[in-house]
C-alpha cells in the first residue's frame, strides 16, 4: 500500500534589497564622500573600461588612495565581447582581490561595464553587492539605474542575465563632458523613448534643447541638462518600480524601442550602437502606429524630427524584414506569449499592439516610408528644433 503524498509548507523567499539612487556632482572630488561612504571600509573591486581608465583612472585611484582594500581593475570588453565569459572574468578577479560575501564590485563605466559587473556580482558566491557609477548618458538614465544585468550569447542580445539590484547608483552628469557626441546621441534615444511614451513635458524640454545639449557636451544649458537628467531618472525609476521583477505584467512602457532593436544591434555586428538601434525601433514603431491610425501625422513628425535633431538614424540600409520578423517572434517568447509592441498614441502616451496586427508587408511599407523620410530630411529640419 503506497503512502499518500505529503505536502510541506511552501518556503517564502522574499528579500528586501533597497537600491539607493543619488544624483551628485564632482563625485571624484576628494571632498565628495558619497562613494567612500558606500564602500564603508569593505574590501572592494573597482572595475572600469580602458577609455574610462585613460580619462579618469588617475582620479579614481587618487579618490580611493587612502582606503586599504579597494582594488582597481580595467576590463577590456565592448558590446561585441559582452558575453558570459566576461562575467566569469570579473568573478575570477573578485576572487583574486579577496572579495567576500559582503564586498562590493564597483562598476565605473557605460552600460557594457555595469551590465557585466552586475551579472558577475549576481553569480559570484551566488550574489555579492555591487555599486553602479555610470559614466555614459545611457548609463545615467537607464543601464546604471536598473537592476537588470545581461550579456549577449549565441548571437542573441541580452539573453543571459539576472535581476540583481545594486546597493547604490551614483549619478554624476559631469562624466558626460568627455563622452563622444555619437554616444550622447545614443543616450538621447533612451530619453526620447521615455518622453514619447510617458512624459510629454520631458519631450518638450528635449525638443527645445537637444541641439544645445549635444553641442555643449551636455554642459549647457545647465538648468535644462539637470532637469532632463532628473526627469529621465525619476520617470525611469517610476516605471521600473511598478513591476521591478517583470512578473506581474509583460506590458512595459519602457520596452518602447526595444522590440526590433536587438536584431538591429546583432545583425549590424554592433556597428549600430544600442541607442541608435533604439532610435530605429522608435521610428519604426511610430510609423506602424501612424499606419494603424493610432497617432496623428503631426505627432509622428515631431517624434521623427526629434530623433533626427538628436543625431539619430531613422533607417538602416541593411534592415531585412525577415530579420525584424524573427526578432518580433523571439520577443513574443520573452514577453510571455504575445508581442505587446509599445507604440505612441500621442506625445507622452502609448498603447500596446499585439502580433496579429503586424505583418511582414506592413513592416516593409513602414520601412520604405522611413527610408524616404531619411533621404529627404531637409537640412533646416536637421539644424533646428521646433520653435
Ligand atoms: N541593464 C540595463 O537595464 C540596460 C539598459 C540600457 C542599456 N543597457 C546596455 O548598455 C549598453 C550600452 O551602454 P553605453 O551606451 O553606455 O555603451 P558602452 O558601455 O559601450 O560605452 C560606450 C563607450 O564610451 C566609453 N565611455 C564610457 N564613459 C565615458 C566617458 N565619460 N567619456 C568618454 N568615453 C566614455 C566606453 O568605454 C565605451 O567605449 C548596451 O550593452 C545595452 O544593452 C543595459
Ligand atoms: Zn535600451
Amino acid at each position: 500500500v503506497s503512502e499518500p503524498d505529503h505536502e510541506f509548507p511552501p518556503l517564502r523567499s522574499v528579500r528586501d534589497r533597497p537600491h539607493r539612487v543619488t544624483l551628485t556632482h564632482g563625485l571624484l572630488h576628494p571632498d565628495n564622500t558619497r562613494l567612500r561612504e558606500c564602500v564603508r571600509h569593505r574590501t572592494a573591486l573597482v572595475v572600469t573600461s580602458p577609455t574610462v581608465d585613460r580619462l579618469y583612472g588617475r582620479r579614481i585611484r587618487a579618490y580611493f588612495g587612502p582606503i586599504p582594500g579597494v582594488h582597481y581593475s580595467v576590463l577590456h570588453r565592448g558590446e561585441a565581447t559582452k558575453s558570459i565569459d566576461a562575467a566569469v572574468e570579473i568573478s575570477e578577479r573578485a576572487s583574486a582581490a579577496g572579495l567576500c560575501r559582503t564586498s562590493p564590485v564597483i562598476a565605473f563605466g557605460g552600460g557594457v561595464c555595469t551590465d557585466i559587473c552586475g551579472l558577475a556580482a549576481a553569480l559570484h558566491h551566488r550574489g555579492i553587492p555591487h555599486i553602479k557609477v555610470p559614466t555614459t548618458l545611457i548609463g545615467l538614465v537607464d543601464a546604471g539605474i536598473g537592476m537588470k544585468n545581461a550579456v549577449n550569447h549565441d548571437g542573441r542580445k541580452s539573453v543571459l542575465g539576472s535581476f540583481h539590484p545594486p546597493e547604490h547608483s551614483l549619478l554624476d552628469p559631469g562624466f558626460l563632458g568627455t563622452l563622444p557626441r555619437r554616444h550622447l546621441s545614443s543616450g538621447l534615444a533612451e530619453i526620447i523613448k521615455l518622453a514619447v511614451v510617458a512624459d510629454g513635458d520631458l519631450f518638450d524640454l528635449v525638443e527645445a534643447s537637444a541641439r544645445a545639449m549635444l553641442d555643449s557636451g551636455f554642459r549647457a544649458p545647465a538648468e535644462v541638462v539637470t532637469a532632463v537628467v532628473r526627469r529621465s531618472v525619476a520617470g525611469m525609476l517610476a516605471e521600473l518600480a511598478r513591476n521591478p521583477y517583470e512578473v506581474t505584467d509583460f506590458r512595459r512602457k519602457v520596452d518602447f524601442g526595444h522590440t526590433f532593436s536587438p536584431w538591429l544591434e546583432t545583425a549590424s555586428q554592433h556597428t549600430v550602437l544600442h541607442g541608435e538601434a533604439v532610435a530605429l525601433d522608435i521610428a519604426l514603431s511610430t510609423e506602424l502606429a501612424a499606419d494603424l491610425g493610432l497617432i496623428t501625422a503631426a505627432e509622428r513628425e515631431r517624434v521623427l524630427d526629434l530623433l533626427r535633431c538628436s543625431g539619430l538614424p531613422l533607417s538602416w540600409p541593411a534592415t531585412s524584414v525577415d530579420g525584424l520578423w524573427a526578432s518580433l517572434r523571439s520577443v513574443v517568447d520573452h514577453r510571455n506569449g504575445d508581442l505587446h509592441l509599445v507604440v505612441p498614441t500621442a506625445i507622452g502616451d502609448c498603447t500596446f499592439v499585439e502580433a496579429r496586427a503586424i505583418s511582414p508587408g506592413l513592416l516593409r511599407a513602414c520601412l520604405d516610408r522611413l527610408g524616404r523620410h531619411d533621404s529627404t530630411a531637409r537640412p533646416d529640419r536637421l539644424s533646428g528644433v521646433r520653435a
